[in-house]
């Protein structure tokens, strides 16, 4: 094979560093904070299990067969009430949504339609690194923005924008990225009054808000907070949701709410990327959904989600005595942002910490930019109670023999 036959494109990949990071360490006492995968016992197999063998033997003529690419119609049914129950969002149709293969394609889409090699995207720092696999791809420059407390620096992204319309080049301005809910990596939650001020912003500067929300169900703590889609009646806002965190991530459906041109034009480019999501997996999803059972079951790994977070949080307490380190207290979600002082490097130090038997996702990975972190993630969802204590230990301790 020719190497310098690759595509452009095909050169802009990276191979993530999570994957990298946490392959095969061969330790097998490793307690792992790495991974943002659904804790397994979370799946309701059972019910699972059951509807998949009567939609095989009863609906195999749609399941089994090709599916129109927009998505199954009876689970667009399902999610419409979905969405208008838990989320407030009225006057859904089925030219609204597009169900993907996964909220990560409904990303690799996003870049697909809106992005070029001079285009701005503007994103958290840190920020969801499959996100910026998906864009790079298409090559755009990124624009970091500082993430508080309370999510973005609003009047960051303001600022930049106006830089961009003095420039002449706020039309190459795609979209800004959101997670409002519990961000993937630092676990902040994005205040009502940043969620309108974004609203306002992308219709003053008529820019899109891509808002990628995998874990709002998952909340622990404190009251739901409307979607940016929903206070901007959908006007620029395109939502992203998926099942992976919810129901279970190998069905592998998430989707797309937006305007039907949007959700047309996205369609035209899933349609050369899978033809369409698998429809077994589509009706399986919609007969549960149909069970009307998910919200109870949901009650019960927020149970289990907010103990082992509580878990983290305490054994952090207990056993990271480092002045200056300080971590996330997330409402939901299902990760930790941990902050040391800025002589520890997490990249530097992280084959230490799987020599000790613990591993967590170095600060790093998450920054567009090529800098060091002293920060880390760390997941708390599939690891069981004493392990997290025991990871956690293990993480206390190596920070205090830190050279
Ligand atoms: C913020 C965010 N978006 C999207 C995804 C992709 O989820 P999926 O493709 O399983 O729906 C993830 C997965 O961890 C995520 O954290």
């Amino acid at each position: 094979m020719m190497e310098n036959s690759f595509s452009v494109m095909s050169q802009r990949l990276k191979s993530s560093i999570i994957r990298e990071l946490l392959r095969d360490t061969g330790v097998v006492s490793l307690i792992s904070f790495g991974g943002g995968a659904p804790d397994p016992e979370t799946f309701d197999r059972e019910a699972l299990a059951e509807i998949s063998k009567e939609v095989i033997l009863k609906e195999y003529i749609f399941a089994l067969q090709y599916g129109p690419t927009e998505g199954d119609p009876i689970l667009k049914d399902e999610y419409i009430k979905v969405l208008k129950e838990r989320n407030g969002i009225d006057n859904l149709k089925h030219e609204n949504i597009l169900i993907t293969t996964g909220s990560q394609q409904a990303l690799d889409l996003m870049g697909r339609i809106f992005l070029d090699t001079d285009s701005y995207v503007i994103v958290g720092h840190p920020v969801y690194l499959g996100a910026i696999s998906a864009f790079r791809a298409y090559g755009p420059k990124f624009i970091p923005v500082e993430i508080e407390e309370d999510g973005f620096n609003v009047n960051q992204i303001e600022e930049e924008i106006k830089r961009l319309d003095q420039k002449g080049e706020l039309k190459k301005l795609k979209f800004i990225y959101a997670v409002p809910n519990f961000d993937n990596p630092s676990g902040v939650t994005l205040s009502l009054e940043k969620r309108k001020a974004l609203a306002d912003l992308a219709i003053k500067y008529n820019t899109l808000i891509v808002e990628d929300d995998p874990y709002g169900e998952l909340r622990y703590e404190g009251e739901r907070i409307s979607s940016i889609y929903k206070i901007a009646e959908g006007h620029n806002v395109v939502l992203l949701n998926t099942l992976s965190k919810v129901m279970s991530p190998g069905l592998r459906i998430g989707l797309i709410v937006g305007e039907p041109k949007l959700v047309s034009k996205t369609a035209l480019a899933k349609q050369g990327v899978d033809l369409c999501t698998p429809g077994l997996t589509q009706r399986i999803a919609a007969r549960y959904l149909q069970k009307g059972t998910i919200f109870e079951r949901i009650n019960e790994t927020v149970k289990i989600y907010r103990s082992k977070k509580n878990k983290m949080l305490n054994a952090l307490d207990k056993y990271v005595k480092i002045n200056g380190a300080k971590w996330t207290k997330p409402d939901g979600g299902l990760f930790i942002w941990l902050e040391l002082p800025k002589k520890f490097d997490t990249m530097e130090m992280f084959e230490e910490a799987k020599k000790a038997g613990v591993a967590y996702i170095p600060g790093a990975a998450f920054y567009v930019d090529d800098r060091k972190s002293s920060e880390m993630r760390l997941s708390f969802c599939l690891p069981s109670e004493d392990e997290i204590e025991e990871g956690i230990k293990r993480i206390g301790h190596l920070l205090d023999t830190y050279r």
